[in-house]
């Protein structure tokens, strides 16, 4: 089946994440997001992927090439940012006549349900959560098809909800100039509003789903793959470190003396930890990243080049590329009111749901020795804080942040 998967968004709510790379290339364990989406769609019987890209699509196209397992990429630009409809009218050209699959390519998706997807034509991808009004929520006839999809109802019907993943028959190639949705876009949920209406549309429910938007949820993304990770030992790790659980020592790692680490973790190729460091909950320490003395790491991920030098804790927390920790910097990731800890997305403080939350880093942040970072913090790319400075808020420039 003819896949298209839409990977052409910025992804604002996740910066400063964001700010030099798109959404769909943030890293999962040891690949970007939408190359777990491309993967389990080739798993589920993807035989061509249209991958629309956008913003910084270099990155995404560098990644991929040409083929993925034997299965051929193509590309297709979407200039600006109009929405859904508008992404795959943009790969509309590299559709043969036939159905075709469009997934969000910042979503992860459980391969056996995907398969079963991607038997069913049409069909719609639906998952049921606890919040129904951040997204398109579906109704159903008597009959059990899908009558409908309401974008964001205040008051929705049902916790059913579209977790934008469409089997759509061959003639919805026909359909997808629509008109500008309430809220300024190009809805593919328009396309499918008119799939509803010309054929039965059945609902497959995934039995995992993961909509990857805020950066807590790329916590959670990571949490989920490094669950499934395979134990492997290719690099270089010391007699006397202790390694348990799921771990991966990527070939040209290095773990040294003293280092403990309590999978699931991942410590991808050129990373270093220790001397006498220790790792535990599910962690990736990136390329070329460092984890040194008396450094402890829980729960986070440390993208390429993150470095923690000396005397520093790390937790549940997203450091960017090549930030750099000053010696005895500490991350709180737990509020003493025992609330959730809350950050600011696009300007609004807003809760992670999550007790224990540390910081966000932006690439190339810096912190002075001793910087204390309280929970839910960002710092922006190439932010630096001074010697023991105490950073108590948000520290992204909130009209930039939209
Ligand atoms: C889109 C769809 C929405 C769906 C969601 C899943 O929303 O319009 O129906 O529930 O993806 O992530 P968007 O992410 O564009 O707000």
């Amino acid at each position: 089946m003819q896949t298209v998967i839409l990977a052409a968004g910025r992804g604002t709510r996740m910066r400063p994440l964001t700010d030099r790379r798109p959404k769909p290339m943030l890293p999962v364990t040891d690949r970007p997001l939408v190359a777990h989406t491309a993967d389990a769609a080739i798993e589920a019987g993807a035989t061509k992927l249209t991958i629309v890209v956008g913003y910084e699509a270099e990155a995404v196209r560098s990644f991929f090439g040409d083929e993925r397992a034997g299965v051929p990429v193509e590309f297709a630009v979407q200039e600006k940012q109009r929405g859904t409809a508008d992404a795959v009218r943009a790969a509309a050209s590299s559709l043969d006549d036939e159905p075709f699959v469009v997934l969000n390519g910042d979503a992860l998706y459980d391969v056996p349900s995907l398969s079963t997807l991607y038997d069913t034509v049409p069909a719609v991808g639906s998952f049921t959560v606890d919040n129904p009004s951040a997204y398109g929520v579906l109704d159903t006839d008597t009959d059990g098809f899908i009558s409908g999809v309401v974008e964001k109802p205040e008051h929705p019907p049902s916790n059913l909800i579209n977790a934008g993943s469409y089997v759509f028959p061959a003639e919805a190639q026909q359909w997808l100039n629509v008109e500008e949705s309430d809220r300024g876009e190009l809805e593919l949920t328009d396309v499918l509003a008119r799939t509803c209406d010309e054929y039965d549309v059945q609902a497959v429910a995934f039995d995992r789903w993961l909509d990857v938007g805020r950066p807590w949820e790329l916590l959670e993304a990571n949490e989920w793959k490094l669950s499934e990770l395979d134990p492997r030992i290719d690099g270089d790790v010391s007699d006397d470190a202790e390694l348990s659980g799921p771990v991966v020592v990527e070939d040209g790692a290095t773990v040294r003396s003293g280092v403990v680490i309590e999978g699931p973790a991942l410590v991808r190729r050129g990373a270093t930890v220790g001397p006498n460091a220790y790792v535990r909950g599910a962690t990736v320490v990136g390329e070329g990243a460092k984890v040194g003395h008396a450094v402890e790491v829980k729960n986070s991920v440390l993208m390429e080049g993150a470095t923690v030098g000396h005397l520093s804790y790390v937790g549940d927390s997203i450091l960017g590329r090549d930030v750099n920790f000053g010696a005895g910097t500490k991350v709180a990731n737990l509020r003493h009111d025992g609330e959730s800890v809350r950050q600011m997305v696009k300007g609004e403080l807003v809760s992670t749901g999550r007790r224990k939350y540390g910081v966000v880093l932006g690439d190339e942040a810096k912190t002075g020795i001793n910087t204390s970072l309280n929970a839910g913090v960002r710092l922006p790319t190439d932010g630096m804080t001074k010697p023991a400075e105490s950073v108590l808020y948000d520290r992204i420039n909130e009209r930039s942040d939209e």
